[in-house]
């Protein structure tokens, strides 16, 4: 069926129908996820603070140059997360993809680090730029868990005694080889991608869409913007109103 036919029926009916065919579904979440948590997107009017952008911000250079404002920025973020819950996007997703992987392979791979889909009780979540509540050793590498909301003093590892980094992949730096590696190779064998809350503009993220489509899988995108998400089929609404009425 062309994507012109798909659209045109009821896109919630021609969603719920692909899902349930399926049998290897990714599944690909942006910032828009957890918009209606309360957790700024970052194209959104939440992409800047002292004015300085995301990109400024979320960089190697930046924090060699001035480490306490790159942390001062997460431990804003993380105070902001921290008062956030999962809403029903986060917790249709969780529930779903714990019944849908006793007969089929269903894989999250999200962008955000808020830790939200873990708290849903998310099974086994992809997380392709790390985690705003872990820390990772400039010396060693090495990462920990962290839930603090301010350092008084800049964190220092507990393995090396080096200042230690929010465990984030920066522009510029590269991708986690496992997360990506476990992403490229469902993006390679799936047969359907539902696509929620991204602008779709950001690599590798946005290629494991495009090559799942080159492979013939249907992609499905949740999102109220019409964004660059090469998708069959668009459902232009929230996302804890979508989410839930496609996997009911
Ligand atoms: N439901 C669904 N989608 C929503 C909602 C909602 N309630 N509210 C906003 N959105 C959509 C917006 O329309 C936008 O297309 O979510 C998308 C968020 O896009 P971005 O802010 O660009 O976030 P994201 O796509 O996750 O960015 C990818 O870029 O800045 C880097 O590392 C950062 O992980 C991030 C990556």
């Amino acid at each position: 069926m062309s994507c012109a036919a798909m659209q045109e029926q009821n896109p919630i009916v021609e969603a719920r129908s692909v899902l349930a065919s399926a049998r290897r579904i990714l599944v690909l979440t942006g910032a828009g996820i957890s918009a209606e948590s309360g957790v700024p997107t970052f194209r959104g009017e939440g992409g800047y603070w002292r004015n300085k952008s995301y990109q400024e911000l979320a960089s190697p250079v930046t924090f060699k140059r001035d480490p306490r404002l790159v942390w001062d920025w997460y431990l804003m973020r993380r105070q902001t997360v921290n008062d956030c819950r999962p809403n029903a996007a986060h917790v249709a997703l969780a529930k779903w993809t714990e019944i849908a992987r006793w007969t089929r392979d269903v894989q999250l791979v999200t962008q955000n680090v808020d830790g939200l889909h873990e708290s849903a009780g998310h099974p086994d979540v992809i997380r392709l730029h790390g985690s705003l509540w872990r820390n990772q050793c400039t010396r060693c590498g090495k990462e920990r868990e962290e839930k603090s909301l301010n350092y008084g003093q800049l964190p220092v590892s507990p393995c090396c005694g080096a200042l230690e980094r929010p465990a984030i992949v920066w522009f510029g730096e590269a991708m986690p080889t496992k997360p990506m590696a476990m992403a490229y190779l469902t993006c390679l064998a799936c047969d359907a991608v539902l696509v929620v809350g991204t602008s779709g503009i950001v690599m590798p993220a946005a290629e494991f869409v495009i090559n799942a489509k080159k492979r013939g899988a249907i992609i499905i995108d949740v999102n109220p913007d019409d964004d660059a998400v090469p998708a069959h089929i668009k459902l232009r609404g929230q996302a804890a109103t979508l989410v839930p009425a496609i996997l009911a």
